[in-house]
C-alpha cells in the first residue's frame, strides 16, 4: 500500500510564525505514522487578493503551481492562526483561488473526496480556538470531510522546545492522535 499522501501548510506567510512551527511538527508526525507529508510555506507561492478580473485575465501562476501540488494529495492539514476569532485573509484567499474553476475541471473539483484536519497556535491561552469551527465549516463548505477534534495550542510561543517538539506531552499526544487519525482515516479509504 502506499503511503497517503497529506498536504501541510499554515495560514500565515510570516518567518517566525508559530503556526508554520506546528504545521512542520504536524508534517514530522504525520511522517512517524506512516504518512506522506508535503509541507509549503505560502510565503513562496503569493497569490494576488482575489478579483475576478485578474481571473478572467488567467489563473495566477502561484495559483497554478498550488493547484498541482493539491492535485497530487489525499488531505490537507492546516495550521491557522486566529485573527479577530476568524482564520486568516491569506488562508481564505488561498482556499478561495483553489476552489475556482479551471481548465475544464468545475469548481471544488480540487478538494472533492479529499479529508482535511485542522490545528491552530496562537500566543493567548485560548490557542486560537475560535477560529477552529470557522475553518473546519469553510473546510466543509469546499467539500472536504474534515475529522473533529481539531488541535488548538495556547501560549505557542513558550510551547516548542528546541528540537521543534512541544513540551507539553499531552498536547504533543493530541497532535500524534490527530495526525493518526488522518492517516489512518486515508490508508482505510484509499488503501
Ligand atoms: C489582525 C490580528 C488579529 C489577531 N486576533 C487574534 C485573536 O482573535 N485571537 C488570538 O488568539 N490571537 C490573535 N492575534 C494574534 C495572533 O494569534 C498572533 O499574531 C500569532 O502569532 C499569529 O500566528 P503566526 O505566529 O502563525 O503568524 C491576532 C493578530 C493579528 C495580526
Amino acid at each position: 500500500m502506499t503511503a497517503p499522501k497529506i498536504l501541510v501548510f499554515a495560514g500565515s506567510a510570516r518567518a517566525g510564525s508559530l503556526n508554520k512551527q506546528l504545521a512542520k511538527l504536524a508534517a514530522q508526525r504525520i511522517e512517524a505514522q506512516g504518512g506522506q507529508a508535503t509541507f509549503v510555506d505560502l510565503k513562496d507561492y503569493p497569490c494576488p487578493l482575489f478579483d475576478g478580473d485578474i481571473e478572467a485575465q488567467g489563473m495566477p501562476e502561484n495559483v497554478l503551481r498550488l493547484r498541482e501540488i493539491l492535485a497530487d494529495h489525499q488531505a490537507l492539514l492546516i495550521a491557522s492562526p486566529e485573527y479577530n476569532g476568524f482564520i486568516t485573509p491569506l488562508l481564505k484567499n488561498t482556499l478561495d483561488w483553489l476552489s475556482r474553476p479551471y481548465g475544464g475541471a468545475p469548481g471544488l473539483g480540487l478538494f472533492a473526496g479529499k479529508w482535511a484536519a485542522l490545528v491552530a497556535a496562537s500566543p493567548g491561552g485560548l490557542g486560537g480556538i475560535r477560529a477552529l469551527p470557522i475553518g473546519q465549516q469553510l473546510l466543509a463548505n469546499l467539500s472536504l470531510t474534515v475529522l473533529p477534534q481539531p488541535l488548538s495550542l495556547g501560549k505557542a510561543n513558550s510551547a516548542f522546545n528546541e528540537a521543534g517538539g512541544l513540551k507539553d506531552e499531552t498536547t504533543g499526544q493530541k497532535l500524534d492522535a490527530l495526525c493518526k487519525r488522518l492517516v489512518d482515516t486515508l490508508a482505510a479509504h484509499y488503501g
